[in-house]
């Protein structure tokens, strides 16, 4: 038997309504949409065509501001790198720029603002509180008078926390800022919209909201101030802004899978939530010393983060076999680093190594989060029974008292 699937925000399966509706354009209407002199070039254009304005109308945006990239990844390098290209044309080069961002982002926007850094752009990246968020006075406080963009994602991938982008965006707005932010976790999950939230850019991604891997878009608000460069040359696709011959099935299937995210999304919200909530119940209820990670207020209806006091990562991901569950971000999980994320939130590193990401979805079922309780508690359990140290927290040490160590092996610290 597959183990049950709770790891949503690494990706969402395809759903089959989707799968439905791309099949075409992978057999009979498998033009090229960039061609304009015959029936395969046009059917395969006004598929793009209405799948986009399907998408731009999800996000409060018009046809023309979506630019169809291969995912997140690239978006938010189109956001970051574009902006500073086009900056620098004006401040006179790359030194002349700064761009304000936070340290729990993904990192597709850390590495690409690492590497402008790199060619000159100033960076500053704003700390978070212990519940993972940033605040508007901090970017207010961030701004200098060569601020070219402010990046601050929408949910995070790792904690699911919600940092509070129309403030952002309206104090960006304001002081005549370009604002971008990451949406790829949110798009879908919450209620988003370019024009009302004063947003300029957004990166989305098709792979998290049930659509196909390898398709996403950058939605760019058109407006004279807001200017980016291509980060590609080529035959001058989507306005110029991202040349490459568009994969008409994987953006038919983006669309599509926007627009049923969309018709669920507020029951799909309140279900999950609930089943999260009782995942989390049941986890306080029977399992002592249990660190909720990330505020739980300002938090994606679908995740749930949390770590165990004197439990080693490893073992428990291994010992939940039943559950496909991560420590933390895909992108992250090939590496033995700590979560950056929970470092930022102030996670001891031993409890950061113990840290389980629920990712709930549209499949989880009642019964998926029954056994994914029963199973979590049962390991926890089994663990903390071999584990010395929680014997000797059990015998009174206080938790402070304790150090974990990333191997599992514990010390006793001087108080
Ligand atoms: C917040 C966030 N940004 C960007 C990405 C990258 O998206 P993609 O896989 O479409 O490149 C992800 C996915 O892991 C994500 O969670």
């Amino acid at each position: 038997m597959r183990p049950i699937y709770l790891d949503h925000h690494a990706t969402t399966p395809l759903d089959p309504r989707v799968l439905e509706a791309m099949l075409p354009y992978f057999t009979d209407r498998f033009g090229n949409a960039a061609s304009k002199s015959h029936v395969y070039g046009w059917e395969a254009a006004d598929a793009v065509e209405a799948a986009r304005e399907s998408l731009a109308s999800a996000i409060g945006a018009s046809p023309k501001e979506i630019v169809f990239t291969s995912g997140a990844t690239e978006a938010d390098n189109l956001a970051l790198k574009g902006v500073a290209a086009a900056a620098s044309e004006r401040l006179g080069g790359l030194a002349g720029c700064h761009i304000v961002t936070v340290v729990t982002e993904h990192k597709a926007v850390l590495d690409t603002a690492a590497s402008l850094e790199r060619q000159g752009v100033r960076v500053t990246r704003l700390a978070v509180d212990g519940e993972g968020l940033v605040t508007v006075a901090q970017v207010a406080e961030a701004l200098r008078p060569d601020t070219v963009l402010v990046s601050v994602m929408h949910a995070n991938n790792e904690i699911g926390v919600v940092q509070p982008i129309r403030a952002i965006a309206a104090l960006c707005r304001a002081r005549g800022v370009t604002y971008h932010t990451d949406a790829a976790q949110s798009f879908g999950r919450l209620p988003l919209h370019l024009h009302d939230d004063a947003l300029d850019l957004v990166s989305l991604s098709a792979h998290k909201l049930y659509g196909p891997k390898g398709v996403g878009a950058l939605v760019v608000r058109r407006a004279p101030d807001v200017r980016l460069l291509a980060e590609m040359d080529g035959g001058g696709h989507e306005r110029g802004y991202r040349s490459g011959t568009l994969p008409v099935p994987l953006i038919v299937g983006f669309a599509r899978a926007a627009e049923l995210m969309l018709a669920e999304r507020e029951a799909e919200a309140q279900r999950q939530a609930t089943l999260r909530d009782r995942l989390l119940a049941g986890l306080l209820a029977r399992v002592p010393q249990v660190r909720v990670n990330g505020s739980l207020s300002h938090r994606l209806p679908n995740n749930l983060n949390v770590s165990f006091a004197c439990v080693e990562g490893e073992a428990l991901l291994m010992g939940l076999d039943g559950l496909a569950v991560s420590s933390g971000s895909a992108c992250l999980s090939q590496s033995l680093e700590p979560s950056y994320v929970l470092d930022a939130i102030g996670v001891p590193r031993a409890l950061s190594f113990s840290a389980l990401r629920f990712g709930l979805g549209r499949g989880t079922t009642d019964a998926d989060i029954d056994l994914a309780l029963e199973r979590t508690v049962a390991t926890v359990e089994r663990l903390r029974a071999l584990s010395p140290l929680w014997s000797m927290m059990q015998a009174g040490a206080s938790p402070d008292s304790v150090t974990w160590t990333a191997a599992g092996s514990s010390e006793r610290v001087a108080d």
